[in-house]
């Protein structure tokens, strides 16, 4: 029966993939994550599959990981975003580029120019994954001795998102009548001056950049705490979820737009995308051989570093072989170390088999044919467990391509996913409305 709603889905590209030991795996392409010819390649065939977005993650330090793991893994470096999907943006026509930015270590004026550069460039593709900085160490890259604290990362991310939207409405849409003869560039009057003073950031604005042509990029975000799905429900366009089972993504989705109501806004206005680690095989049991074959390429030494990050904590002191100890609230991302926690617990897992699924990927994992993982999205989106989903990639190309010619058939067969884009803008692929200019209603 022909379904009808439709999928979304990105395809989650940090540093290439997520799994610490995909650069190890046969076939897959080492260098990835600095090789441009690589990226255009995936880009390009992802845009083939009418992917919605291409969704490049970002962190603002080498992951916080002691040497002994960093040095076997190839998620600890990769290109700045803007750079990277401006390029993109040329070698490409229709897919989605969303950039992650922090509104903890950078300035709104700033993150306001290069999204609407970004939108202009790529002809209204931007996306603006909003981070507020769960990895510590970047505070160190910054000039500061220590992170700002968890919750006043998100007040400060709230009110930086008023600055930067109204930023982007800086000029109304016809603020440039460019009259040759009259010698008038733009008119004054369609011009906005934001002049804004808060608790945390004082920006005058204008924007020196006519507005996106998206009217704003589209606003992403990936929060699970509290504050972070609070953001969300306000603002978000877009939330890249984490749960890890059906069960978890009702809750997250019920949640997310009960919090959508209570502030007014429509449900439909905001797609969920949980990230989903999915692995292709001919058979079911192929594809938890090839899982299986990766997971072996995940070092002990960048497990526990994983594990430690994800915790906030570090555990290696412990015996490897015993079971969690208790783990103190801490600075870091809530919403990783509790989903850590509850697998240590549920799983009755000793820290060296949490470790080696910290390294892999711990969180939602298709793995089967392609049958069988359509099956699994279908229900996912029938069920009001998501709107569509994040793709995490096992290695690369070979898993992308795998996705690309397998699933993606199976799911346009079954009417769950476009055979054609829906038109030019990211917008217009999630199907979310061009915000009004705040300041020039009318346009
Ligand atoms: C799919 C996904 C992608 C994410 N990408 C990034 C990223 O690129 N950079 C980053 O700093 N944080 C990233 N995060 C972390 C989130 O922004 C957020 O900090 C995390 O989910 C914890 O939520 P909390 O901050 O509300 O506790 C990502 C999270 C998810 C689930």
């Amino acid at each position: 029966m022909a379904q009808s709603r439709q999928l979304h889905l990105g395809a989650f590209m940090r540093p290439v993939s997520i799994h610490t030991g995909a650069w190890r795996y046969p076939g897959a392409y080492p260098d990835a994550n600095f090789n441009f010819t690589h990226l255009r390649h995936f880009a390009q065939r992802l845009e083939s599959a009418k992917f919605d977005a291409f969704f490049m993650a970002d962190h603002l330090a080498v992951l916080n990981m002691p040497i002994a793991a960093l040095k076997r893994s190839h998620t600890v470096t990769s290109f700045e975003p803007f750079t990277l999907l401006s390029a993109l943006a040329g070698a490409t026509e229709r897919i989605g580029l969303v950039a992650t930015a922090s509104t903890t270590f950078d300035e709104p004026y700033h993150i306001a120019r290069r999204f609407a550069s970004l939108d202009h460039i790529s002809g209204g593709r931007a996306g603006w994954n909003i981070v507020t900085t769960a990895n510590p160490d970047a505070a160190l890259n910054f000039g500061y001795d220590d992170q700002m604290e968890h919750d006043a990362r998100y007040v400060r991310a709230r009110e930086f998102y008023d600055v930067v939207t109204g930023l982007w409405d800086s000029f109304a849409d016809d603020a440039f009548p460019r009259d040759v003869e009259a010698g008038l560039y733009f008119d004054p009057a369609r011009m906005h001056v934001l002049n804004h003073k808060g608790p945390q950031l004082n920006v005058r604005g204008p924007l020196n950049i006519a507005r996106p042509i998206q009217g704003w990029p589209v606003i992403v975000q990936a929060g699970a705490s509290d504050a972070g799905r609070q953001l969300a429900a306000e603002t978000a366009e877009v939330i890249f979820g984490a749960e890890a089972n059906l069960a978890a993504g009702k809750a997250f989705y019920a949640d997310i737009k009960q919090r959508m109501r209570k502030v007014g806004r429509h449900p439909d206005a905001l797609k969920i995308l949980p990230a989903a680690f999915v692995v292709v095989g001919e058979t079911v049991a192929e594809a938890q051989a090839i899982r299986a074959r990766l997971d072996s390429l995940v070092h002990y030494d960048n497990g526990i570093g994983s594990l430690n990050g994800m915790l906030g904590y570090d555990v290696s002191g412990f015996d490897p072989d015993g079971p969690l100890p208790e783990i103190p609230e801490t600075n870091a991302s809530k919403s990783a170390r509790e989903r850590m926690i509850h697998l240590a617990r549920t799983e009755n897992l000793t820290i060296r088999q949490l470790a080696q699924k910290a390294g892999s990927y711990s969180g939602l994992a298709f793995v089967g044919t392609a049958k069988t993982i359509a099956d699994e999205m279908e229900q996912w989106l029938v069920e009001e467990g998501s709107d569509g989903f994040n793709v995490m990639f096992p290695w690369l190309p070979g898993g992308l391509d795998a996705f690309v010619d397998k699933v993606i058939p199976e799911l346009q067969r079954r009417g769950l996913f476009r055979n054609e884009y829906e038109g030019p803008t990211l917008r217009d692929h999630l199907g979310l409305a061009r915000p009004a200019n705040q300041f020039f209603p009318a346009g």
